[in-house]
């Protein structure tokens, strides 16, 4: 089944007397349980194609059913019930509450989620164990190393249990070693049965991928399963992370 079909996706941005195609054509279909990169030179419309297939943002024309749903001319609100349930997003710039804990910020769509303190304390606290960082719960993001708030941000995309982990650049601000254990974070969520799908400049973070989509000014310009799997480490060796 599919669980996200964009068709003809376009989106226009009008600035002035000049229109911007940040995305011209899109047609993909992705099925449950894959684990998709896309990629393309800056502008070519990652983030864009991102933000719709995340409802954070709808195309100007074009059909997208997430998950059966048509979520194309939904309104903001829609869209933030549907994002709620499906998706979890991780960005570049973690994008944590840097006043609150570990625990805080992974707690935090639970309350949108209506979950009383302590379901809320509890699930967190499980989605830290998953991600290896229960011992840094009571941590403020400045208290964490850059792959560790990753790890938080990934937490918090998983505490509502989504079908979807959406990340664009999710290694942009880290170094090679810890962008590596975020991708064995990835791998680890992805072989539990989720859907991945992220976004990356970097070949080596690509290939961790199972496809492949290259993007170049709006449109697609290739398409394919990667022949070229890079494993990760936990997975071969069958170690965990600390
Ligand atoms: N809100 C906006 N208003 C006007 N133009 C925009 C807006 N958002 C994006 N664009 C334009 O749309 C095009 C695609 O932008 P997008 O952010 O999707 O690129 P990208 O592939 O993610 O690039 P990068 O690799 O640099 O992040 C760019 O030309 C950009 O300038
Ligand atoms: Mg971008």
């Amino acid at each position: 089944m599919n669980i996200i079909e964009t068709q003809d996706i376009a989106k226009r941005y009008v600035m002035g007397s000049e229109v911007i195609e940040a995305l011209k054509s899109i047609t993909i279909a992705v099925k449950k349980g894959e684990y998709v990169a896309f990629m393309g030179p800056s502008g070519s419309g990652k983030s864009t194609l991102m933000n719709i297939v995340g409802c954070l943002d709808t195309p100007t024309s074009g059909r997208y059913v997430l998950n059966g749903q048509d979520v194309s001319n939904m309104s903001e609100n829609e869209l933030a019930e549907v994002r709620n349930k499906e998706i979890g997003f991780v960005f570049q710039t973690f994008n944590l509450l840097p006043r609150q804990t570990s625990l805080e910020n992974v707690a935090l769509p639970l309350i949108y989620a209506g979950f009383n303190k302590a379901d809320r304390t509890e699930k967190a606290m499980l989605a830290l164990k998953n991600v290896g960082l229960d011992n840094r719960a009571g941590h403020r993001p400045n208290e964490l190393s850059g792959g560790q708030r990753q790890r938080v941000a990934v937490a918090r995309a998983l505490v509502n249990d989504p079908s979807i982990l959406l990340a664009d650049e999710p290694t942009g601000n880290l170094d090679t070693k810890t962008s590596y254990e975020i991708m064995d974070l990835f791998d680890q969520i992805h072989s539990k049965g989720n859907t991945v799908i992220m976004v990356t400049h970097e070949e080596d973070i690509a290939e961790y991928a199972h496809r492949i989509i290259r993007l170049r000014d709006g449109l697609i310009e290739t398409d394919r399963a990667n022949e070229n799997i890079r494993k990760a480490r936990s997975l071969m060796q069958g170690v965990g992370e600390q």
